[in-house]
């Protein structure tokens, strides 16, 4: 895909960290921006701080774990700016711990609902009218690099993102030689943005599942050391503008975990033993 001027996209979690690096950059590149998301203050101060920098943006509430939802958002989208040319379905949360933890079932239909279902509902609500125009578009869906190495104690987390590598693999492989609609996956290691601080966005009801031990605060400060060490989002965000202008498909930005993911490879087609991401 290579213009950008005058078209629309869309981007969930686009109030914060690498939803809104990508905003930005694609602000840059003259789209219109749809931003959705869950955090009202924050989405109603992405919105004025785009809108000052005279950015044609529209600013929906919405909660990409709830399909009714995130069929509005297209509605919306379609009613403010007509068809839609860049999907980033980038809205996410890290919640949860080992997979042995006792009661903690909600948090997993937290963390899959937003991280997984959210993909999905995002792809279903958008993809069949982008295809359907018939203009270059690209579905760009936020993986991690705990999509493609086992990541021991984010067991919820490990789960989803495997499924968006998977959802994201399937759906390239089903249109790239027959539709005008291009998939990437990004699949990063660490990101300078509030992602450890997830459960800001935490349904009520489940506040309490998340009340943190002592391993659990523990596991949180590490995740915590590492983002705050991490890309900035705006690198992120120009290495995803190159992979929808090159239509690359998986985006890694961290490229010195290459070597762990063949040894991977390797090990599956050898049917060794697994090993952890080593971060
Ligand atoms: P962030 O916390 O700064 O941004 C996430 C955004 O998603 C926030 O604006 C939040 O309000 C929004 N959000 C949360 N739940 C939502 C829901 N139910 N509906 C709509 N919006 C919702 O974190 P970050 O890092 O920018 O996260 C973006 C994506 O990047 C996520 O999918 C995350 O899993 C992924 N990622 C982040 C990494 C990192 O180190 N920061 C590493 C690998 C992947």
């Amino acid at each position: 895909m290579r213009e950008f001027n005058g078209k629309t996209a869309v981007i969930t979690g686009g109030a914060s960290g690498i939803g809104h690096g990508l905003a930005s950059r694609l602000a840059q590149a003259g789209m219109n921006l749809v931003i959705a998301d869950i955090e009202h203050s924050a989405l109603e101060s992405a919105v004025e701080g785009f809108e000052a920098d005279g950015v044609s943006v529209l600013g929906v509430p919405t909660d990409v774990a709830d399909n009714d939802s995130v069929k509005a958002l297209a509605g919306a989208a379609d009613e403010r700016f007509g068809d839609v040319h860049v999907l980033f379905n980038n809205a996410g949360v890290a919640g949860g711990g080992p997979i042995l933890e006792p009661d903690d079932i909600g948090v997993w239909d937290w963390v899959l609902g937003v991280d997984l279902l959210g993909v999905i509902y995002g792809i279903k609500a958008f993809g069949p009218a982008m295809v359907a125009h018939g203009e270059p578009c690209a579905i760009v869906n936020t993986a991690s690099m705990a999509g493609l190495l086992p990541t021991p104690s984010l067991g919820a987390y490990t789960v989803a993102k495997y499924g968006v590598v998977a959802v994201s693999e399937v759906l390239s492989l089903e249109t790239r030689e027959t539709t005008n609609l291009r998939v990437s996956v990004l699949c990063p290691g660490f990101v300078h943005t509030r992602i450890a601080d997830s459960d800001r966005n935490i349904p009520e009801h489940l506040v309490s599942l998340e009340e943190p031990t002592v391993e659990g605060e523990l596991r949180r400060e590490a995740v915590r050391d590492l983002v705050a060490s991490g890309m900035a989002p705006g690198e992120v965000a120009q290495k995803v503008f190159e992979a929808i202008v090159d239509e690359r498909f998986y985006v890694l930005p961290h490229p010195q975990f290459g070597e762990q993911i063949v040894a991977r490879a390797q090990q599956i087609a050898a049917g060794g033993s697994v090993a952890p991401w080593e971060i």
